[in-house]
């Protein structure tokens, strides 16, 4: 676990490096997800910069996944789009699965929409759904803030009873619905993977109020709320999880469903932008 001092160094220096790059401040994030990285496309006056070039940044290791940031123009709005996330299963610590989160937050972001690809729990969820996520649970075992605390970013105790914004997710709602989405909000469980849940733990997630399953989103959310982020989570449902249909969970089903659905996912985080 690296020191607050340490960090701070670092955060300043990824600063001077990409101001030096961009042309305008981001003011909105976005994090995509598995599968999910076409938003990336809509960005205009675009700025592209590959994670490895980036001093102190992780580096993605995950099939569908990019890596890279994509500074520009959605909906008139300056964004910061990552394009591929670092997840807790590839052996990074919390604090650089979150690393990105601070970086947009002493860039100037001060809302995010965080999406993922997820396993849906709830049996009135289906696969290619698209889902606002509500609230969630941690089953990570592990939490980003976990340490000394970086007062400078955020509380030592940051409240947690509204991490996903209200005002944000009835927005969407109405949206989603002007677009032909079935508006639907679940609780999102995150756990650190790699491997698949099993049936017995997905009996259990669901009885603790689960809906929907996935192995990142929550450290990501856990920072953008210390760091008095807004944030709008969604996920897409790529899969029922295990033990609910009795079929067998495989990452090319993930991608499959991503793809199929990525098209009204993309136009809908757009709309998103343009109203949040
Ligand atoms: N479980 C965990 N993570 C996932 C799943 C799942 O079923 N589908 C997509 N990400």
């Amino acid at each position: 676990m690296i020191s607050e001092k340490e960090y701070s160094t670092k955060l300043a220096e990824v600063l001077s490096y990409l101001e030096e790059r961009i042309k305008v401040v981001p003011e909105f994030g976005v994090i995509l997800g598995s599968g999910l990285g076409a938003f990336a496309d809509l960005v205009k006056e675009k700025v592209v910069i590959p994670y490895k070039d980036i001093p102190h940044f992780p580096i993605s290791t995950v099939e569908g996944h990019a890596g890279q940031l994509v500074f520009g123009k959605v909906e008139g709005r300056s964004v910061v789009v990552m394009q591929g996330r670092f997840h807790y299963y590839e052996g990074y610590t919390m604090q650089e699965v979150t690393f990105p989160i601070r970086v947009m937050q002493v860039l100037g972001v001060n809302g995010l929409i965080v999406t993922n690809a997820a396993g849906g729990i709830n049996s009135a969820i289906c696969s290619g759904d698209l889902i606002l996520i509500k609230d969630h649970l941690n089953l990570m075992g592990d939490n980003p803030l976990r340490g000394a605390n970086l007062s400078d970013l955020g509380p030592r105790f940051p409240d947690m009873s509204e991490g996903y914004n209200l005002e944000w997710r009835q927005k969407a709602l109405v949206i989603a619905k002007e677009m032909g989405i079935n508006p639907q909000e679940g609780v999102y469980v995150a756990v650190s993977g790699p491997s698949y849940e099993t049936p017995a733990e997905i009996r259990y997630m669901r009885t603790i109020g689960a809906d929907m399953v996935g192995m990142s989103t929550v450290p990501e959310v856990i920072v953008a709320n210390h760091g008095g982020m807004r944030v709008l989570g969604i996920s897409c449902v790529t899969n029922m999880a295990a033990g609910i249909m009795g079929q067998k969970l495989s990452h090319v089903e993930v991608m499959k469903t991503a793809e199929r659905v990525e098209k009204q996912f993309v136009q809908f985080v757009k709309e998103l932008v343009g109203v949040l």
